[in-house]
């Protein structure tokens, strides 16, 4: 657990150089909010403007009013003006400032929301060989972690950036056209502020990286901890663990205090250099003021614009790191919306017209992208299932049975061979059209959280309550989900984890009926019921499956000695075929397993 917690936090962390393309890339999800984005972009340019434009009027009301200002009445108008004006300007600032936020703010959470949607919609359309080889953990990183780094980026790094860009070429300029000499005087600071900001910046940086890595390591076991709290509670670990997570938390606090450290180290030494900035303003400045080569008006504004300088320098030091690290994460992103999904409708594919449900393996041959290349999961697999049969696949654990079930929902392709419904060629036939004519109850039921009622209708929204409830009374569920706290409206926890294993796949059994599939998969799907469920639903599909085809896969003989055709499968190829009678007869493999069957009950 700890190692696959490393391997994502390192590539969270992971910085990448800034690419062309990649922006581009970026600024085209901008492209719905283009008006609001410029505006903001314009609203921040007029900000900064109108701060830069503050000292100057200081130094206007100083150098032409405030030094005449007994011995004129025109002065002392001339002052409320210019403090009107000053008034007025700071509250054009303010405005300004508010409107320009809120554009952000719109424009960052609008493509925030595109792309948590597009990377929503492009997971549920990868097929399944994607997520055998993916981490799960990885892929729900994408979707939150890596969008929020971006967003904190997109959001306000591109205004800081321009912000700051244009308040240093603006301060500075300003400096340049007061005085030259008192400016290049200043500039004696900026080596000192350049290796300060340079050495903070690293060393900040890694000690971020040190207090997020332990961080995560201690949501991880506590995160253990809660799955695993039975586990934990009937072994008697509690002391350990709590040894265990307080060492981890001792040295997060450690890490946390470094950085904090180092931090309010640096914010001080800015301070310190931007006060020696000022008092050499002072300094020189008086000299310069003596010798008249500028005003009092003149000194006031520079030293003001002195303490707008290292603001914006502090600020591109941080973004930087920010900005490399939302590259990184956009990278990623885009890396998983451009996966293709191996599984598509091949040009020209045409919906599959309402099904008889006759399905026919011609010579298929199938291997998992994972499984190494001289081995077959499934090795020319023949078989034809008539229309409403019922087909029995037998075979023990690994022999391929779901593999072939797979490839018949078209969750993966064969690499060799056809499969026909109808006669038609699945690999011809669009996905959806396939998948709503058929069922599937899959080893891990799976439930959603919602109410059980919603759960049914599942495959079917449209299905009506009755139509629910009849499903549910063939299978017998009826009574079972009536028992329930709120019925029908009984809420499902996450996965369905309120419920027992076996009211689990009950459900998933009504739910896979309630959506009428002409085609009904049923893989184990009465493993964790017990036998008198297990012959309720016996009863129950055999009328309900009368015209419908059927596969069934079972490790219990009562399931599978009704089947129209057993198919007995071995290391992914077909070794026997016939009814439960014949096979028994034959006295093969499928002999042999029935008497093991036999034996274990
Ligand atoms: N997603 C996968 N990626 C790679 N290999 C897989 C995958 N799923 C199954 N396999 C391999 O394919 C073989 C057949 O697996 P399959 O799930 O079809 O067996 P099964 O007959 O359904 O077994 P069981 O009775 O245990 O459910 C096994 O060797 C298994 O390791
Ligand atoms: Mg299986």
């Amino acid at each position: 657990m700890s190692a696959d917690v490393d391997i994502l936090l390192e590539e969270a962390l992971s910085q990448k150089p800034l690419r062309l393309a990649l922006l581009r890339r970026l600024l085209a999800w901008t492209r719905p909010y283009r008006s609001t984005f410029l505006l903001s972009i314009a609203g921040t340019a007029l900000a900064v403007t109108s701060q830069i434009f503050g000292p100057k009027l200081i130094q206007l009301g100083i150098d032409r009013y405030l030094t005449h200002i007994t011995t004129s009445a025109a002065a002392n108008r001339g002052i409320f003006i210019i403090s009107a004006i000053y008034l007025g300007n700071l509250l054009l600032n303010w405005g300004v400032t508010v409107a320009q936020v809120r554009a952000v703010v719109r424009v960052g959470q609008g493509m925030m929301n595109d792309m948590r949607l597009a990377v929503f919609q492009h997971i549920q359309r990868l097929s399944l060989s994607y997520f055998d080889k993916t981490h799960q953990g990885r892929i729900i990183s994408r979707a939150d972690y890596d969008i929020d780094a971006m967003e904190q980026v997109l959001t306000w790094g591109a205004n800081q950036l321009l912000a700051s860009a244009l308040t240093l070429t603006g301060v500075l300029f300003m400096m340049l056209r007061t005085n030259l000499r008192l400016c290049l005087a200043v500039s004696l600071v900026l080596p000192p502020l350049a290796v300060a900001t340079y050495l903070f910046q690293k060393y900040i940086m890694q000690a971020h990286r040190q207090v997020r890595r332990q961080s995560s390591r201690l949501t991880a076991s506590l995160a253990e901890n809660i799955s695993g709290v039975r586990v934990v509670q009937a072994m008697g670990r509690e002391d350990e663990n709590l040894e265990n997570y307080q060492d981890l938390n001792m040295v997060l606090t450690r890490r946390a205090y470094d950085a904090a450290r180092i931090f309010h180290t640096y914010m001080p030494s800015l301070n310190l250099v931007s006060g020696v900035g000022i008092a050499i303003v002072l300094g020189y400045g008086g000299e310069l003021l003596q010798r008249h080569e500028i005003t009092v008006g003149d000194l006031a504004a520079f030293i003001l614009y002195v303490q707008m300088f290292f603001g914006p320098v502090q600020t591109m030091g941080d973004l930087y790191n920010n900005i490399l690290s939302a590259a990184a994460s956009a990278e990623r992103i885009f890396q998983l919306l451009d996966t293709k999904p191996q599984v598509i409708d091949r040009p020209g594919a045409r919906a599959l017209a309402p099904i008889k449900g006759r399905v026919r393996f011609d010579g298929v041959s199938f291997r998992y992208e994972t499984t190494p290349e001289n081995r077959w999961i499934l090795d020319e697999v023949d078989f034809l299932a008539e229309a409403g049969q019922t087909v029995a696949l037998v075979g023990h654990t690994g022999s391929g049975k779901t593999s072939i079930i797979s490839l018949l929902a078209r969750f993966y392709e064969p690499q060799l061979g056809r499969i026909l419904i109808d006669d038609q060629d699945v690999s011809q036939t669009t996905i959806a059209s396939l998948h709503r004519q058929l069922g599937i109850v899959t080893q891990e039921n799976f439930l959603f959280t919602g109410t059980i009622f919603e759960n049914l209708r599942f495959g079917r929204p449209e299905a009506s309550a009755d139509e629910v409830r009849e499903a549910a009374k063939a299978v017998g569920t009826d009574e079972m989900i009536g028992q329930m706290k709120d019925g029908y409206a009984t809420k499902v926890g996450e996965r369905g984890g309120n419920l027992s294993a076996g009211e689990r796949q009950l459900i998933c059994i009504t739910r896979a009926l309630v959506a009428r599939p002409r085609i009904l998969i049923l893989d184990e799907a009465t493993s964790a019921v017990d036998t008198k469920s297990e012959a309720l639903i016996q009863a129950a599909l055999e009328i309900l499956l009368e015209d419908r085809t059927t596969f069934v896969i079972a490790h219990r003989l009562s399931t599978i000695r009704k089947a129209s055709l057993i198919l007995v499968l071995h290391e992914g190829r077909i070794v026997e075929r016939g009814t439960h009678e014949s096979l028994i007869t034959a006295g093969g493999v499928y002999a042999g397993l029935h008497e093991e069957f036999s034996r274990h009950r």
